[in-house]
């Protein structure tokens, strides 16, 4: 079966600050979206890869990746958007679809591997998690409300693993913008199934996180 990878990268990063697309800021001397494209490259099952790009830097993204065999296309408005945008330039050989953020720029590849596992023994969707650590509470404005049982609560990760028909009928379904491609498979009434997620799988987001992936990145060396 081929397994193809879809990367948004396409987004502003405005919570990292003034500054590069946040694919494009760099991490120890290489860009977010190389680390990302150099981990799934790492994952044996990996086939075609196609980046969704800032499109003010469609062309940058494709000299950056040059070496790594790469489909670039202009992403969209909203992560949503570019994901479908890189759904529709996959060829018709492709069986099972990941969607990887190219701000889970270290993620390591036996997390692909582990997704793609699960969906050749018959998943229909699968979703890297891990447990909520923190205790959680809801709040309406400053005063708290509750305290939520976090026993059953995870954090979903990346990549998120989709036999192609159900991930294309997902995308194709109009609705409310969805902030991962699981929840728009959970609208279809379909199961998505888990598998155990990576401390290493955070999302780049805030100037602080930066940091812990520069002391990441020292630990693997
Ligand atoms: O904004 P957020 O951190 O949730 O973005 C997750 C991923 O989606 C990032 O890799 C980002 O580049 C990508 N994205 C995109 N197109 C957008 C917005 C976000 O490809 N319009």
């Amino acid at each position: 079966m081929t397994v193809a990878v879809l990367v948004p990268a396409a987004g502003r990063g405005e919570r990292l600050g003034p500054g590069a697309p946040k694919a494009l800021r760099e991490l120890a001397g290489e860009t977010l979206l190389v680390h990302a494209v150099r981990g799934l490259r790492g994952a044996p099952s990996v086939g075609p890869i196609v980046v969704a790009a800032p499109p003010s830097e469609v062309g940058q993204v494709e000299q950056l990746l040059a070496a790594y065999d790469v489909t670039v296309v202009r992403g969209g408005p909203e992560r949503q958007d570019s994901v479908r945008l890189a759904l529709a330039v996959l060829g018709p050989d492709v069986d099972l679809v990941l969607v990887h953020d190219a701000a889970r720029a270290l993620t390591p590849p036996a997390v692909v591997e582990a997704v793609v596992a699960a969906l050749r023994a018959g998943a229909d969707a699968v979703v890297p998690v891990l447990p909520v650590t923190d205790t959680v509470k809801r709040v309406d404005g400053d005063r708290v409300r509750v305290t939520v049982d976090r026993s059953d609560l995870r954090v979903a990760q990346t990549p998120q693993g989709f036999r192609r028909e159900v991930l294309a009928a997902a995308h194709a379904q109009a609705g409310p913008a969805a902030t991962d491609d699981a929840a728009l498979v959970e609208r279809l009434g379909l199961t998505v199934d888990t598998v155990p997620g990576s401390e290493e799988a955070f999302k780049v987001t805030r100037p602080f996180d930066l940091l812990m992936a520069e002391a990441v990145l020292r630990g693997r060396d």
